[in-house]
């Protein structure tokens, strides 16, 4: 008996490799975009459905489940994932006619005419500062996951499966794979139910990987080359324990999300790189965010991802991960610091920030050469922050009072007879309070931007 299942194993493995072997020289690469609205002057749908063609990208994730682009998908061929928000989970993870209700009415609309493979339930919820806004979201998410499923069974739809998309912080912060493991907060029940929802219902683990913050939060020890994949045979990472070799950051986040999840029981589940890309722009005071970097970045990815056969990872040799880019657009809606509104394969107008071709099939010979990069150092200089040139003057007074407000007495040196009063000007006044402001909390979560009626600048506003 023993023996004859050991047979009958082996030759089922060995059916399964050759399949596998054969399947891999013709699998088409999935390298879709990430389809952001947090912008003001994005064009519409059907105008963005056939940018995304243009792309050649083969699908599309969204941050919603917007009807005006499902109805501007239906026919194009391009499978789409799409999300519930955050803010419902904790509703529908205890209450199934919610649920029946949300898939009804967002999903079965448009499903099947529009190819919805994924609905991906929140996103990012198991980051710290998510969690820290909303004390159950955590524990509510994987119950609202069995929720989206079961519903999803109840309407016989068998072909959509549900996901989580989370940020790398949900790991601890080390840049050894073989050390990476979940964030304790997340690590016991809720990470291993997460676990087992995806293995069960053969999911992914949807992760957000950027190797543009890893390394600019460690530029003095890892290489921008290294994230650039740009490293070649000279600037690798060996990992001590493992002893394998890493070539690129990217390679090195997903290995860390291979050896965490391998350590809580679970080394089969596959990765989908929801998110990843490099800014085209961003702050003075930010680095490595330039048109250079992010052609580059993301056309050594789009090649890495085609090459044939699939190259996988030191710890996945021959992996194939599909992979979704950030993003669409450059988004002028999204707060934070400058690179937040920058990570643009499009300016809002449709044209391509760079060339780049997701099919792989451009040859990098065509494109022409890119602007040098002159942000690859930190600025050494005085950076202030003042009121941005065409900002809205009706939103200054607000503004202005908001952000003083804030901080100690940060205003009072612009009060009637005090030193900075004059000249009497809301744009001078204005641009002082969020000079002292930005240079009081940009440590701590402050930035530059105001809703756009900030920048930075070098040049010393009081002269
Ligand atoms: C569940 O959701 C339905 C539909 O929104 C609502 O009518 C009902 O009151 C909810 N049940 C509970 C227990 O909250
Ligand atoms: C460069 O890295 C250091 C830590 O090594 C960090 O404090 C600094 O903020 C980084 N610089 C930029 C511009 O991100
Ligand atoms: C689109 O916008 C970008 C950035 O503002 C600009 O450089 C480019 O010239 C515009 N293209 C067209 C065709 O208007
Ligand atoms: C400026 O802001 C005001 C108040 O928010 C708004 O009503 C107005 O439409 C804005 N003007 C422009 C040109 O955006």
């Amino acid at each position: 008996m023993y023996q004859m299942a050991a047979v009958i194993m082996l030759l089922f493995f060995s059916v399964l490799v050759s399949l596998s072997s054969t399947n891999r020289a013709d699998i088409v690469t999935t390298l879709g975009v990430n389809y952001g609205e947090l912008g003001d002057n994005l064009p519409m749908q059907t105008e963005s459905v056939k940018l995304i063609q243009k792309l050649k990208a083969n699908w599309v994730k969204l941050y919603s489940a917007n009807p005006q682009i499902l109805k501007a998908l239906q026919g194009t061929n391009i499978p789409v994932s799409i999300m519930v928000p955050n803010q419902l989970i904790s509703s529908i993870s205890s209450n199934q006619t919610l649920t029946d209700q949300w898939v009804g009415s967002n999903l079965l609309p448009f499903y099947p005419k529009t190819k919805i493979r994924h609905l991906l339930v929140g996103n990012e919820v198991l980051s710290s500062w998510v969690l820290r806004e909303d004390k159950l979201i955590g524990q509510n998410l994987v119950p609202a996951m069995r929720r989206i499923k079961a519903s999803l069974k109840s309407y016989k739809i068998r072909n959509v499966k549900v996901g989580t998309p989370l940020a790398v912080d949900v790991l601890n912060p080390t840049l050894q794979p073989s050390k990476a493991y979940f964030r304790a907060d997340v690590a016991g029940r809720i990470m291993k139910q997460l676990l087992e929802f995806i293995e069960s219902t053969k999911s992914f683990f949807f992760i957000d990987a950027y190797p543009f913050f890893t390394w600019s939060n460690n530029n003095r020890t890892i290489s921008l080359d290294y994230a650039l994949f740009e490293g070649g045979v000279h600037q690798t990472y060996k990992d001590p324990k493992t002893g394998l070799v890493y070539t690129n950051l990217l390679d090195q986040m997903l290995d860390s999300l291979y050896f965490a999840m391998k350590r809580l029981g679970y080394p089969n589940i596959r990765t989908w790189i929801c998110e990843t890309g490099w800014p085209n722009g961003g702050d003075i005071d930010q680095i490595g965010a330039n048109v250079y970097n992010a052609a580059t970045y993301n056309r050594n990815l789009v090649k890495k991802l085609h090459a044939k056969p699939p190259v996988g990872t030191p710890a996945q040799p021959g992996m194939i991960f599909p992979t979704f880019i950030f993003a669409l657009y450059n988004e002028n809606q999204k707060g934070g610091p400058g690179t937040e509104r920058h990570w643009g394969l499009l300016y809002p107008n449709g044209s391509n920030v760079y060339p780049v071709d997701l099919s792989g099939k451009t040859p990098e010979t065509v494109y022409g050469p890119l602007p040098k990069p002159q942000n690859n150092k930190p600025y050494k200089g005085k950076i202030w922050c003042v009121v941005a040139k065409g900002a809205n003057l009706t939103e200054l007074p607000s503004a202005l009072k908001e952000v003083c407000m804030h901080g100690n007495r940060l205003c009072d040196p612009i009060r009637p007879g005090r030193e900075c009063y004059k000249p009497v000007s809301i744009v001078q006044h204005a641009s002082y309070a969020f000079s002292s402001y930005w240079a009081q909390f940009r440590g701590n979560g402050g930035y530059c931007f105001f809703n756009g009626l900030a920048v930075q600048t070098t040049k010393d506003p009081s002269k």
